[in-house]
């Protein structure tokens, strides 16, 4: 039996999931959008280029969510993006409502689904798209450590000349400014950053690799970034369709991991079949133990006023 995959909002990230996904042939496709014509003409579209790269994958595009009926995965990328100058944390109002809306109205259609939520602000709406549908932990995943470590690599390999294949960046916690590029674990071919490129080099590697968000959606100044976090939306999507036990940053609901409980946060976590079923657990230095504790802190702050905001 072919899996399906649902992707509600069919926009500029939604829409390149699919195309993602459609290249590897993980699964049948739809996309969702409140927009009409939009997703059926884009899922049109991209149907038309399946007999050109030879993907035997049907897309369809839909208005309602009963299209979504017995998806194996729901990659919710529906809300607002930033504009020049606002954060992802002034998204919350306007995208806590979709999220909760879209997070409900397609678990009716698909009980059993795994949500991968990439809307922002990140850690908070996976937190919403769990509480408010009473999930299990497993069952929600949020995307940005991969895009995050991702852009954190790029530049290494940027500033280095070595190849993307040969560099592991980590970066954890929250998916904001604060968020925690480890660089004592991120390494070229086994050896640490820190020992492989000069101090003020990584420096700044790091504050490009935080504001690596904002330096796009000041470029686009239409939107925010779309290609790599699509690329790492599918990149989750097949390690649970293929029960990979593949380890990626992604964002976790915390049951005493890290010291932090009841909230979502950035960790590596291993994906399969079930969706996230572990968290590992690094050991961090002092330094790292308090950077974790200020993206922590901040992450806190999201969530306080979301639960000021909804009832869930
Ligand atoms: P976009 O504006 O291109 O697409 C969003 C789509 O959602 C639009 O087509 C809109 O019509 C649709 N939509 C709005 N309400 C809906 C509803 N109730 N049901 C179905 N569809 C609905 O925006 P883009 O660039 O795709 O970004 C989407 C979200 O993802 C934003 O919140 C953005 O900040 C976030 N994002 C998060 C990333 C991450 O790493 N976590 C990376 C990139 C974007
Ligand atoms: C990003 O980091 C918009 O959160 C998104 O590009």
């Amino acid at each position: 039996m072919k899996n399906k995959i649902s992707i509600i909002g069919a926009g500029m990230t939604g829409s390149t999931t699919a195309l993602w996904l459609a290249e590897r042939e993980l699964a049948d496709l739809v996309l969702v959008d409140i927009l009409e014509g939009m997703p059926q003409g884009k899922a049109l579209d991209m149907a038309e280029a399946m007999p050109i790269i030879g993907k035997d994958v049907e897309i369809v595009g839909a208005n309602e969510y009963e299209a979504t009926k017995d998806s194996d995965i729901i990659i919710i990328t529906a809300g607002i993006p930033r504009k020049p100058g606002m954060s992802r944390d002034d998204l919350l109002n306007t995208n806590a409502e979709i999220v909760g809306t879209a997070s409900s109205e397609t678990l009716r259609h698909s009980p059993n689904a795994i949500f991968l939520v990439l809307t922002n602000p990140l850690d908070t709406m996976a937190y919403l798209t769990m509480k408010r549908n009473g999930l299990a932990r497993e069952r929600v995943i949020g995307q940005a450590g991969i895009l995050d470590s991702a852009r954190m690599s790029a530049f290494v390999a940027m500033e280095t000349g070595v190849s993307v294949e040969n560099i592991d960046c980590y970066v954890l916690g929250g998916h904001g400014d604060e968020m925690v590029p480890l660089t004592r674990h991120s390494n070229i071919a086994g050896v640490s950053l820190r020992d492989y490129l000069p101090a003020d080099r990584l420096e700044a590697i790091i504050e490009r690799t935080r504001k690596g968000g904002s330096e796009i959606v000041s470029l686009l100044k239409t939107g925010s970034a779309f290609y790599a976090p699509a690329a790492a939306c599918a990149q989750m999507a097949e390690a649970i369709l293929k029960d990979k036990k593949l380890i990626v940053p992604a964002a976790a609901y915390m049951q005493g991991e890290y010291g932090l409980n009841d909230m979502f946060f950035g960790v590596p976590v291993m994906l399969g079949a079930n969706g996230m079923e572990k968290i590992i657990e690094y050991d961090l230095d002092e330094e790292e133990q308090a950077a974790f504790a200020q993206s922590a802190e901040v992450v806190k702050e999201t969530h306080t006023a979301l639960n000021k905001l909804v009832k869930i």
